[in-house]
């Protein structure tokens, strides 16, 4: 898979994809991740990117032209099948999506700022508009590497067994069971019996169990 984030602020996303699993995901091959600084596009000479609304108000808007030509220089290299914009009022992210954008060849992500983007470039170049909450970010990249670390833990062999994604919370649309490791005893306090039990059957049952009460108990909604 390859991801192409398109941003003004190309250093606040390179920790993320510098550390860890998504590090690791990148040496191995599995994914590409390329960002691409927004004001190597201006033609301005003072690498604008923003400019005034019209009909007033506060706020910059990110201007269509630099856009246009960042995307299209993608597009003339490769076909992509989604060019994502990170915004407020997009469709709130959630597993499925993950799951389903991890199926992809090559994605692009813009990530929005100030005030958003020029309304032409959702309507001319956006396929897909994604949030990562109801609340407002500074910028899209937090975002973007938010949407990113979704993704790419999703991709055939960037997770070992141990820490399969099979088993996340969401996966199967309940949050995950608790987990304990040593000691088995801490401060008085003892790990569930039947997970020392050595009983595999029956540890399965009792993470099914957990896993619905928990659920029922922090986040009804997903049984609805
Ligand atoms: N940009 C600003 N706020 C955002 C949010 N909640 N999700 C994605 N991108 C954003």
């Amino acid at each position: 898979m390859r991801i192409d984030i398109i941003t003004v602020l190309p250093e606040l996303l390179k920790s993320p994809f510098d550390a860890s699993i998504l590090k690791r995901a990148i040496d191995k091959g599995l994914v590409e991740v390329h960002l691409h600084n927004l004001r190597d596009y201006t033609e301005n000479n003072y690498n604008q990117v923003d400019d005034y609304q019209f009909g007033g108000g506060a706020g910059m808007v990110m201007m269509i032209e630099p856009i246009d030509k960042c995307i299209s220089q993608l597009k003339s290299q490769r076909s992509y099948d989604e060019i994502i914009y990170m915004t407020p009022d997009g469709k709130t992210l959630n597993q499925k999506i993950a799951n389903s954008l991890s199926l992809l060849e090559n994605i692009i992500i813009l990530c929005g700022h100030y005030k958003g983007v020029d309304q032409r470039v959702r309507d001319m170049f956006i396929t897909k508009e994604i949030s990562i909450g109801d609340y407002v970010l500074s910028g899209g990249e937090l975002g973007a590497a938010v949407l990113c670390d979704t993704i790419i833990r999703l991709l055939p062999g960037v997770l070992n067994d141990e820490t399969s994604a099979l088993t996340d919370s969401f996966q199967d649309g309940l949050l995950a069971p608790p987990v304990y490791t040593r000691p088995a005893e801490y401060k008085g306090v003892k790990v569930p019996e039947v997970l020392l039990s050595g009983n595999f059957g029956k540890i399965e049952q009792w993470r099914e169990e957990m896993a619905h009460e928990r659920t029922q108990r922090l986040r009804p909604d997903l049984l609805e």
